[in-house]
């Protein structure tokens, strides 16, 4: 598509697909031009959560709303969490090595830990981790199928019913969680509003979930068919963090965005109307052959390596140094104890069902 229509209008949806490095760029930055607001009618299901979202948001109200929870996404908050994140980790590859070493990184590491991570970032009970986990994956299951089904209805009333009795009882006895601090903060003189308080939630839920999971997933993945490179990260570990960037490039988890033109607009020589729904595609971008040199080939050398894996401007992932810094810490962990680490030989390695995020279903080692 690059090559063919880099620039395509998919007459049936209406929607402009976006496909090379620069243009993609273009989308994802230009807010003026390119807004992140929910196209279409008020949405169901959970989307009505995510529309007073800071996802969702666009200036003046994006960056107040952004200003809100950068203080807890920062490198250093985050490096403080590096030792709870190297126990847990380390506690998860504990369960599978005493399986004998086989088992499915998925469930048993990738999936486990960033949930966690995030659960007591946010002060859920232990307790509830489980049906946390299953608001995540329906929710993240409509943004692949698009809105309407009954039991993601039911999910989004559940999740509210228990994020509003949450709220509440923080409101009543504050700790020292992202929620509390939410609750106590400010814009303007003004508090959040319950719907941005939720949508502030069931964001950082999503976004922080299952993108994680398969950026440790992707990597093992890669580890599995560059052997050559598991040899040298074994003698040399600082090159993890190279690494870990060469696969958000070469299987970015996300691979699309989606924005709406705000005026008639010119993207690859293609007129846009306004109102349009536009994709941007992060996959295909750090896949141009314009941007890097022999894109195609998984290269942990490669610099520099500008991808576009986390997005670009203003709604730059917020997540980005909770995120690398879990992959890494999985990573260490599974290269120390299963040194000889790969996908079982003859596995059948299943793609999830999604045209946004990428990742395995299961990934048995
Ligand atoms: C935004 C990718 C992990 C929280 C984004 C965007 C991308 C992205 C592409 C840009 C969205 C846009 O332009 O509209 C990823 C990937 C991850 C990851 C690939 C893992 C490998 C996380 C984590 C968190 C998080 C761990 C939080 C715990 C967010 C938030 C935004 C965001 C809050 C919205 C920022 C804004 O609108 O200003 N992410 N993400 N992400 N991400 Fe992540």
């Amino acid at each position: 598509m690059r090559a063919a229509a880099p620039v395509f209008h998919d007459e049936q949806s209406g929607s402009w697909h976006v496909f090379r490095y620069d243009d993609v760029q273009r989308v994802l930055s230009e807010h003026a031009t390119f807004s992140s607001r929910m196209g279409g009618d008020a949405p169901s299901g959970s989307g009505q959560l995510f529309a007073s979202s800071l996802i969702t948001a666009d200036p003046p109200r994006h960056r107040q709303l952004r200003s809100l929870v950068t203080q807890a996404f920062t490198p250093k908050a985050v490096d403080a969490l590096a030792p709870r994140i190297s126990a847990l980790a380390n506690e998860l590859v504990d369960g599978m090595v005493a399986r004998g070493g086989s088992a499915d990184l998925i469930q048993d590491l990738a999936y486990p830990l960033p949930v966690i991570v995030i659960s007591e970032l946010m002060g859920i009970p232990a307790q509830d981790r489980e049906r946390f986990k299953h608001w995540s994956d329906t929710i993240v299951s409509q943004t692949r199928t698009g809105p309407g089904s009954g039991s993601q209805d039911t999910t989004t009333s559940e999740m509210v019913e228990y994020f509003l009795a949450l709220i509440d009882q923080r409101r009543s006895r504050p700790g020292e969680d992202l929620i509390s601090s939410l609750l106590s903060a400010e814009i303007e003189g003004q508090k959040l509003s319950v719907p941005e308080l939720l949508g502030f939630c069931a964001l950082l839920l999503v976004a922080g979930n299952e993108t994680t999971t398969n950026l440790i997933g992707n990597a093992v993945l890669c580890l599995s068919e560059s052997p050559g490179t598991l040899d040298r990260l074994l003698k040399e570990p600082a090159l993890l963090p190279q690494t870990l960037e060469e696969v958000l490039r070469f299987r970015s988890p996300v691979q699309s965005m989606y924005r709406v033109s705000v005026a008639e607009t010119e993207v690859g020589g293609e007129r846009i109307p306004a109102g349009a729904p536009i994709v941007a595609w992060i996959g295909s971008a750090n896949r141009d052959e314009r941007q890097f040199e022999r894109a195609a080939e998984f290269d942990v050398d490669r610099s520099p390596n500008r991808h576009v894996a986390f997005g670009h401007g203003i709604h730059f992932c917020l997540g980005a140094p909770l995120a690398r810094l879990e992959a890494r810490i999985a990573l260490e962990a599974l290269l120390a104890r299963l040194p000889g680490l790969s996908v079982a030989s003859g596995a059948h390695l299943e793609r999830m069902e999604s045209t946004i995020v990428y990742g395995l279903k299961a990934v048995p080692i």
